[in-house]
């Protein structure tokens, strides 16, 4: 295919169907973009998979922009505090954030992107430019040159090929295009892993919702943190009883192995799906909880029934943009943030915003790539970074009890954003 200088309509591969492939793909079609999105996971939705997420400011933003659902989708939480190991309050400090849950907001964006119909939200009035979201497509080779980009995928047995002006690789932490384009880029486990889980608020007790709702709530020992915060329900709903009680928990292992082994003895390399967990190890867990935490969390962990734990990691691209342009990194393949930033999506909708403001046309994104990198790039830094320096402190250093370490919430530096910011800073 040649590309045609004339038309202003460009046609987009975007490897990935998660959040952030759906965010970028969705700003995309709003010029009018032929965006066509390949998803390697055989299921035409992902089910079950999800639980909290934070709607940082960028990811706000770009639901106001682009999403035509208008449903409320965010939970806001009022402050934050601390707990002891009693569940006695020790710090608190106002702030409001704001939760949902993935599922919840990737079901919004195949809305608005490709018309999909559920129970988390009604299709907007029109849906727009077409676009296609090819899922149990894995794509397995690409290949650059001056007129485009082509990029082989295994569909059903069947190999097959489409060709297009820009791919954006949206394939997440351990990116395949990333180790096509550049090798020497290596995802590294960091020594401790986060084990998950949620409890529908009306499986808890009276005395207990009442330290646990409208807020985030922590607790941290030396190795451990904890965090709790309430996101939407089964099909998304935030009916009172309906939502669920989110809960983490960052524990340290120096080799994870027998954790992501899962109940039919496969090895997982970053994460076990719910449900897969090796029993002895939950029961374990549970035992472990039940003489360590606060009491508030020692119920959370024996409701839970289906927990999972992922592996956390760093890795980070050395550039956002390759072949002139032609190969566009985002999301999570761009760079893996520890969740503690609660920054994953909200780096994503970054990255969506700013590829609608700078991929109008050919020539728009060839005069604006440059500014796309630099500014991409020294988010990304800035992500891992404070992952880094929070994750550091959480797990393996001394935790100061008195709110002054802020844990979570990354925010974009100053002058990338128009929007206000707090809790820039905080303390060693
Ligand atoms: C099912 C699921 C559930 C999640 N739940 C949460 C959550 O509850 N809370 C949270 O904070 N974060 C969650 N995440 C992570 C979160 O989506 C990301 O951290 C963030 O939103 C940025 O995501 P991403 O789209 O860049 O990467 P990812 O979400 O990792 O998505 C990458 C996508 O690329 C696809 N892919 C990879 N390789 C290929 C290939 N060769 N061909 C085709 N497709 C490919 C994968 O199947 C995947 O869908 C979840 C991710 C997934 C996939
Ligand atoms: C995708 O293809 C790669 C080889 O390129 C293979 O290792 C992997 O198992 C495939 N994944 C799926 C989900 O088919
Ligand atoms: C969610 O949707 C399913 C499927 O339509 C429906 O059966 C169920 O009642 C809904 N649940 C809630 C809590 O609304
Ligand atoms: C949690 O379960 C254990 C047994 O598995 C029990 O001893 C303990 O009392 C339970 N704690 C709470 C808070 O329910
Ligand atoms: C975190 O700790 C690791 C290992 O000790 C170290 O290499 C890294 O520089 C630290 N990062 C920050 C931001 O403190």
């Amino acid at each position: 295919m040649s590309l045609s200088v004339k038309s202003n309509t460009m046609e987009i591969i975007i490897v990935g169907g998660s959040l952030a492939g759906l965010l970028v793909g969705l700003a995309l079609k709003r010029h009018g973009h032929h965006v066509h999105i390949l998803e390697r996971n055989s299921l035409p939705l992902f089910q079950g998979n999800g639980a909290g997420i934070f709607a940082g400011d960028e990811t706000r933003q770009y639901m106001e922009k682009f999403d035509k659902c208008g449903r409320n989708l965010v939970i806001p939480t009022m402050f934050r505090h601390h707990l002891d190991i009693n569940g006695n309050e020790i710090y608190r400090e106002n702030g409001t954030h704001y939760a949902t849950s993935w599922d919840l907001l990737y079901h919004i964006l195949r809305a608005n992107f490709d018309g999909i119909e559920s129970e988390y939200c009604k299709l907007p009035d029109q849906i727009g430019a077409m676009t296609h979201y090819d899922y149990d497509a894995n794509v397995t080779d690409m290949k650059v040159d001056n007129n485009g980009v082509t990029i082989f995928y295994e569909q059903k047995n069947e190999k097959k090929s489409i060709q297009g002006n820009i791919l954006i690789a949206a394939d997440g932490a351990s990116s395949f295009i990333r180790t096509i384009v550049n090798p020497n880029v290596k995802r590294e486990y960091v020594g401790y892993v986060v084990w998950r889980g949620t409890v529908p608020e009306s499986d808890i007790s009276e005395s207990i919702a009442l330290a646990l709702i409208g807020c985030i709530t922590f607790f941290h020992a030396p190795g451990i943190q904890f965090a709790s915060y309430t996101i939407p329900g089964k099909n998304g709903t935030l009916d009172r009883r309906d939502r669920l009680i989110n809960w983490v928990w960052y524990y340290n292992y120096e080799d994870p192995s027998e954790i992501l082994t899962d109940c039919n003895g496969r090895k997982h390399r970053w994460t076990v799906p719910r449900d897969k967990i090796q029993p002895k190890i939950w029961e374990s867990l549970k035992q472990y909880a039940n003489d360590h935490l606060p009491p508030q969390f020692i119920e959370l962990v024996n409701l839970t029934r289906s927990p999972f734990v992922q592996a956390i990691s760093d890795v980070l691209s050395s550039q956002a943009t390759y072949y002139d342009g032609r190969v566009v990194f985002v999301g999570d393949a761009l760079a893996g943030f520890r969740p503690h930033t609660a920054g994953a999506t909200s780096q994503a909708a970054f990255h969506a915003l700013k590829l609608w403001e700078t991929m109008k046309n050919w020539d728009d994104w060839i005069k604006n790539k440059n500014s796309y990198e630099n500014i991409v790039m020294e988010f990304a830094r800035h992500g891992i970074q404070h992952g880094q320096k929070l994750g550091n402190a959480s797990q393996f250093g001394h935790h100061k009890f008195d709110g002054t370490m802020k844990m979570g919430y990354l925010t974009t530096p100053d002058h990338m954003s128009n929007s206000h910011k707090d809790e820039q800073q905080y303390d060693n």
